[in-house]
Formats: structure tokens, sequence, C-alpha cells
């Protein structure tokens, strides 16, 4: 018998089939061919919320869950987030190797001189309302960008679709300062090109009166740090919406918007913001053994613990943790963090948590440390935004070029009604189906 192969015999029939592995897999479409006759569809496989189904091959991010490894382009992410910048990072990301001296000069040219927006997408975003909630402002704000950059739908043009990327990564981090400012009601600050991309950020969400902003550089050396660690993770749930999106040849920027959409949920990247408020509601640390204690009884869950793919210790959270120490050192320590740290102590102790491997995720230290630099939790998810944009852009273009992938489309299992007569209104009596209808 071939080791290559899966036997499988359909009991209906009685009849075998052989299914080939592909790299460690079988494809789907290869159980199609299992049917009880001619009228019959075929076998389809039924995977609710991609437990086990690969969806595409990748060569951008290498995730090890149970070890605990996070690879970009097979660099592990301490080395990268030790010796890089993250405009470095985005480079390799995007373009599959590191860049030399000079592409890395080229390349930090190219984005800090595409880091503006077109004044009336400002104008855009004073549209919203005083409180609206950055994150909302963000995603509507990429996507109007659309309107912007009405050639950014020839997405089968490699020129145009590195245009945008540029674009889109240059600009992000102006979009997300803008929302910040709008909420405080200050006027915008324009970028300053003889920054880096981190110190950029910082001119323009914090410069007031003085002609030159100049950042503290331990703390923006720690931002760019943070934005190293969520620049990509493989198919997560928003990278799996921006190829999902980008599957229909939708331009990048309402692809990003949606892609954001998704990150901003609280079990996604809404996480680091739901977990300040834990921290806040638990408010003193003689009071985690009772969050705890409520968290397993099913009242909610242990904000900013647990992952899909990791039943290890998240190895970004530990870079975190180190680098809150550096910011630590600069403003003075964030007294949640007392906190933070007794809820990991006990929870990694506890039974609940070890059998379901649950451990603390991105999420839990990374709103610590932006709390530490001056930001409010409403902006945490921005702040996870404008890194994974560099993520979401080569799962695009990954997406794009690869010959396999066609519009995302996935079956169902029908479980509705068969055929009925039509009901007319003064017959109907008024029953649904489903609650608040
Ligand atoms: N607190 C308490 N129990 C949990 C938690 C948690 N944070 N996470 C999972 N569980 C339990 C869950 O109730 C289930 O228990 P049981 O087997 O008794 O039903 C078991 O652990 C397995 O969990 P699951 O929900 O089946 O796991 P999943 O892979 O579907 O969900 C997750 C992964 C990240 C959505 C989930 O762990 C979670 O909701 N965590 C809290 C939100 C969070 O921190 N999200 C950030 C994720 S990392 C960064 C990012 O993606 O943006």
């Amino acid at each position: 018998m071939e080791k290559d192969k899966v036997s499988i015999v359909d009991q209906r029939t009685s009849a075998a089939y052989e299914i080939p592995f592909f790299k460690g897999t079988i494809r789907a479409m290869d159980l199609r061919q299992m049917k009880t006759g001619p009228d019959d569809f075929g076998v389809m496989t039924y995977d609710p919320a991609f437990m086990n189904t690969a969806a595409c091959q990748s060569a951008i991010t290498f995730i090890d869950g149970d070890k605990g490894i996070l690879r970009y382009r097979g660099y592990p992410i301490e080395q990268l987030a030790e010796r890089c910048t993250f405009l470095e990072v985005a480079y390799l990301i995007l373009h599959g190797e590191l860049p030399t001296e000079e592409q890395l000069k080229a390349w930090v040219h190219l984005i800090t001189h595409h880091t503006m927006i077109h004044e009336t997408t400002k104008r855009f975003l004073e549209g919203f309302r005083h409180d609206a909630h950055p994150m909302g402002m963000f995603i509507s704000t990429v996507a109007a960008l659309s309107t912007v950059y009405p050639e950014a739908r020839n997405v089968q043009n490699p020129e145009v679709r590195r245009h945008q990327i540029v674009r889109l990564l240059a600009k992000v981090p102006t979009i997300a300062a803008y929302t910040y400012r709008h909420s405080l009601g200050f006027p915008y600050v324009y970028p300053d090109n003889d920054l880096t991309y981190t110190e950029n950020f910082m001119n323009m969400l914090w410069r007031m009166a003085e002609p030159k902003y100049r950042s503290n550089p331990a703390l923006s050396r720690a931002l760019d740090i943070l934005f190293i660690l969520h620049a990509d993770h493989e198919q997560n749930c928003s990278a799996n919406v921006m190829r999902a999106v980008g599957s229909s040849q939708a331009d990048p920027y309402v692809c990003v918007a949606a892609a954001a959409a998704a990150l901003s949920g609280p079990l996604h990247g809404g996480a680091n913001e739901e977990v300040l408020k834990m921290l806040d509601e638990i408010g003193t640390k003689d009071r985690v053994p009772a969050h705890i204690k409520a968290v397993k009884e099913g009242h909610g869950k242990l904000m900013g613990f647990g992952h899909r793919i990791y039943k290890n210790y998240d190895p970004r959270a530990r870079i975190i943790k180190w680098a809150a120490d550096q910011v630590f050192q600069t403003t003075g320590r964030n007294p949640k963090l007392e906190i933070a740290l007794e809820l990991e102590r006990i929870a990694l102790e506890d039974e609940y948590f070890i059998k379901r491997k649950l451990y603390p995720n991105v999420d839990f230290y990374s709103g610590i440390i932006y709390q530490a630099l001056g930001f409010k939790p409403e902006m945490f998810t921005v702040l996870f935004a404008i890194p994974r944009t560099v993520g979401w852009l080569a799962q695009w273009q990954e997406m794009i070029e690869d010959p396999e992938q066609k519009i995302a489309r996935p079956r169902q299992i029908y479980t509705g009604y068969g055929e009925r007569d039509f009901v007319p209104i003064e017959k109907r009596t008024g029953q649904t189906l489903t609650a608040g209808h």
C-alpha cells in the first residue's frame, strides 16, 4: 500500500477510495467523488470556525502553538524584536527577505513620503462625533481612502498593488493619530519627514505648541517593538477576512477596512481594551481570586487569556512583559501591572486554566504598556491595527498571486424548510423562528 495516501471505505456503498496526502493534509475536493449515486452531490467537509482546515498555502508566518514559536519569514520573533526596526520587519514580511542597507533606506524614504492624507479625508474625519470610538473612525476612514485612489481597483496589476501597499502602510499611523486628536478636539498635526515611523506617529499624536517634537527614545523604541510583535500572525480572524474580501477583487482599502472591523471584536484585537476594563473592574490585587472564581463559574472570560493556536505561553506576551519593564523605567510602574501579574500567577496554577492550556496572549500586557505611554483604552485596538496592516497586505498579496485561489465561497449544510406554498398575509400566524424579529 502506498504510504502517501489514505484509504477510505464508504460504508454506505462499500466503495473504497484512495485519497492522496497533500503536504500533510487531504484536499476537501478529493472527497467529492464519494457518492451514493449519480444524483448525490458528493461528500463535503464540515468545519465551523475553521478548526481543522487550511484555507491557503502561505510562506509568511510560522507558528508552532504547542512550543510557543513565532517566526516571520523564518526569523524568530525574539531576534526581530531585538535587532530590527518596524519598517525593516515590514519590508521582510512584504518582500520575503530582510532588506540590504540600501533597500532599507529607499523603503523608509518611500513610506515616509506617503504619510500625508488628502485634505478631504481629514475633513471627512471631522464629521465624526467627538465621542466616536477611534476604531470606528479608523475603519471608516481607511475605507474612505478607496474613494481617493480609484485606480486601486486594478488589483491584478502588480505595480498598482505595490503603490497601494506603500500608501496604506504610510497612512494608517496618520489616520490613527487623527482619530485620537479628533476625540480630544485638538488640531491635527502633519507628518514630520525627519522622524522615524514610530517617532512620527508619536509626533502626530502628541505635538502641541513646540516647533519640533522629540520623543523619548526608550518609549519610541518600545512602541516600535510592539509594532513588530503585532505585524502578522498567519491565518487569524482578520487575515482570513482580508483574504476573503480580497478574493472578490475588491480594492485593498476596503479589504483593510474589513480586516480592521474583524480585528475590532473583543475576541480578537479588541481584547486589549477589554483587558484594561477587566483590570479596572477588579480594582485591587486582593479581588483577583474572586474574579478568577467568577470566570470559572461561567461569568465571562479572562480577557487576554487563551488562543486558538497557542497552547503554551504566547512568545509575544513574553517580549511585551520585557518591553513593559523598559517603559516603566521611564514612566513609572502602571499600578494595573500588580493586578495583571497576580491574575497570571493564580491562573497559571489553576486546574481550570491548566487543563484548557490557557496562557496570557499578546493582548494581556500590551494595554498596560499603552496606558503607561499615555493612551486611552479606546485607542488600543487602533494601535494593533497599524502594524497588522503589514500582515493583512502581505496575506492579500500572496492570495492574489496564488493561482490556486479563487473567490472564497464556503458551502453550507442547509437545515431550513423544504419547499412550501406561499402563505397570504391574512393567513400568517406571526410566529417566527428566531428571537427578536
Ligand atoms: N477565559 C476563560 N475560559 C476560556 C478563555 C478565557 N479567556 N478562553 C477559552 N476559555 C475556555 C472556553 O470556555 C472553553 O472551555 P470549555 O472547553 O469548558 O468549553 C475552552 O477554554 C476552549 O476555548 P474555546 O473558546 O473553544 O477556544 P477558541 O480557540 O475558540 O477561542 C479565543 C480562542 C482567543 C477566542 C478565546 O481563548 C478567548 O475568547 N479569549 C479571550 C479573548 C482574548 O484574549 N482574545 C485575544 C486573542 S490573541 C490576539 C488576537 O487574536 O487578537
